[in-house]
């Protein structure tokens, strides 16, 4: 049964437009002019700003968050013949940069708290010809990098951090994607960074490893006509660039609007039986995605459909249940956690410019079933 109560979707990108409409309308006029498409200066500038606000020394942009982390691997070393270490939980394409790349997805269990890599179980999964760990930030939530910084260390692999939904996210004082060998960020319209369109982008502090990122997304141009490796079209639209410079001037705002929200969020929805986003000591969370887990999760979806109220799981099939990796003959007995995160999860309305209004339909809603 439907009611005819007010929509509320589970995100909306055109308060954003309107905010930012004449002033990215000016940008796309002065780039139009300056007839600049390919890798202009709206490129360079966007580069310089996004190292400078995540302290990292080099950013290098690419057409994709899923390009960002296979371009990464590829500068890293990792190819066919390889594995590398991933959550079982986590958007697809993490593990599908990986097979992009020709190497080996292994999947790890998560932790019940943030839903991240489990780390205490990456050590006995390592192999031969493991090459790197690749922990996802899921949902915003850091995952416990430290641990694994050294294991990775003391195996000589290296480190890749999946930040596409954790811009702004930060471990101490540093934020994620500035901590391991690469961080890879996707500008996936509804991230907390993101385009009108598809975009991605790969932060390192090796210059080794931005040189070859830079000659990969670019047909590893070297020279006119002088290609000094295989590489791809893998640029960022200037358009998006210009866009993405704009937001970045004022994300603070938009970071603060989340953690509002998320404030509003807690109060309304504390002492139900119903696990809130947590986080690891020390961690300050992006809030990209706002997350609960209940064992009364069907219920819960079947409630806000009925008073017409958008909502998402996130990810309903653990990656190891994806059909490319059935070959990879896991059983689900080996991720209890993840299996039971897939059963629990729903993802709630959630954007900066959210209306108060609908934060509080949607809690009452959920009172109303669980309460
Ligand atoms: C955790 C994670 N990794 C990778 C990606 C891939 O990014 P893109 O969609 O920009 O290719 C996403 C995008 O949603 C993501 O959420």
């Amino acid at each position: 049964m439907k009611t005819s109560e007010e929509t509320i979707p589970y995100f909306d990108l055109t308060g954003q437009f309107a905010m930012v409409r004449e002033e990215w309308f000016r940008e796309i006029n002065r780039l139009g002019r300056s007839g600049n498409f390919i890798l202009g200066d709206a490129i360079n500038q966007f580069e310089t700003c996004f190292a400078d606000y995540l302290g990292v020394k080099h950013a290098v942009s690419v057409s994709s968050g899923t390009d960002a982390i296979s371009l990464a691997l590829k500068a890293l070393g990792v190819g066919s013949g390889d594995s590398v270490i991933v959550p079982d939980f986590t958007f697809f394409a993490t593990a599908e940069a990986i097979s992009l790349v020709g190497a080996t997805p292994i999947f790890v269990d998560i932790n019940p708290i943030d839903f991240n890599i489990d780390v205490s179980k990456i050590e006995s999964a390592i192999r031969a010809d493991t090459k790197a760990i690749l922990p996802v930030h899921l949902f915003g939530a850091p995952a416990n990098l430290d641990p694994i910084l050294e294991l990775a260390s003391k195996k000589s692999i290296a480190v890749i951090e999946d930040a596409a939904q954790a811009f702004s996210a930060r471990i101490g004082g540093s934020c994620v994607g500035s901590i391991g060998h690469a961080g890879c960020f996707s500008f996936y319209p509804t991230k907390v960074l993101g385009a009108f369109g598809d975009g991605g982008l790969v932060t390192t502090n090796d210059s080794q490893v931005a040189d070859q990122l830079t000659l990969l997304r670019n047909h590893g141009l070297t020279g006119p006509n002088i290609h000094s490796l295989i590489g791809c079209t893998s640029r960022l639209n200037c358009v998006q660039a210009t866009l993405l410079l704009i937001k970045l001037n004022s994300i603070d705002e938009k970071i603060k609007s989340r953690h509002e929200i998320t404030r509003i969020y807690f109060e309304q929805l504390a002492g139900l039986d119903l696990v809130l986003p947590r986080q690891q000591r020390g961690t300050t969370h992006a809030y990209n995605i706002f997350t609960v887990r209940s064992r009364l999760r069907d219920n819960i979806a079947q409630a806000l459909k009925i008073h017409n109220i958008g909502h998402q799981i996130y990810y309903p099939m653990p990656l190891h249940k994806q059909p490319p990796y059935h070959h990879l003959g896991y059983t689900d007995a080996e991720f209890p956690e993840s299996m039971r995160a897939a059963d629990e999860v729903i993802s709630l309305p959630f954007y900066p410019e959210m209306p108060r209004s609908h934060v509080d339909r949607i809690c009452a809603v959920i009172r109303d079933v669980i309460g």
